[in-house]
């Protein structure tokens, strides 16, 4: 889908300005909201490690901070400096950030290699990669 393929390449132009003195590893998301926004953001590191955020929440808290919470897709792309990884999988926290916002059955998690083949890339929904989750409705 063309729209996917214009989320990663904003994934990857966001990962330029990842912040990664420590682990070299750059990471850029970009982030559609359902209202047709999307909100990019990269990771940020700390040379006291505890305080780095990844890209994903990076780019989940600047559109939640903006008052949109609703949101389709989230495209990822990240690798090593100098290079990228067809395949770079959300951390476990941020899965766990999605699921308090997105709908597990329709959420899709896009990954791909803008570098490579940029037609080809991997969906995933997020009720795929965070089974049994946690979620808000556990509270009600
Ligand atoms: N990182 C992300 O930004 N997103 C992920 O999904 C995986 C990991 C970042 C965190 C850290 O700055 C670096 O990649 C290496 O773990």
């Amino acid at each position: 889908m063309n729209d996917y393929r214009q989320l990663i390449e904003k994934a990857a132009k966001a990962r330029n300005f990842a912040y990664t003195p420590y682990s070299h590893y750059k990471v850029g998301a970009a982030l559609l909201a359902k209202n047709g926004n999307v909100y990019t953001g990269c990771n940020i590191e700390n040379s006291t490690h505890t305080p780095t955020v990844c890209a994903e929440r990076t780019a989940i808290f600047k559109a939640v901070s903006e008052g949109v919470k609703e949101f389709e897709a989230i495209a990822i792309v990240g690798g090593k400096e100098g290079e990228i990884s067809p395949f770079c999988a959300p951390c476990g926290v941020c899965r766990q950030v999605m699921a308090e916002f997105c709908d597990p059955s329709s959420f899709k998690i896009v990954l791909g290699n803008p570098l490579g083949n940029p037609d080809k890339f991997e969906v995933y929904l997020l009720r795929d990669v965070l089974p049994y989750a946690f979620t808000p409705k556990n509270l009600e």
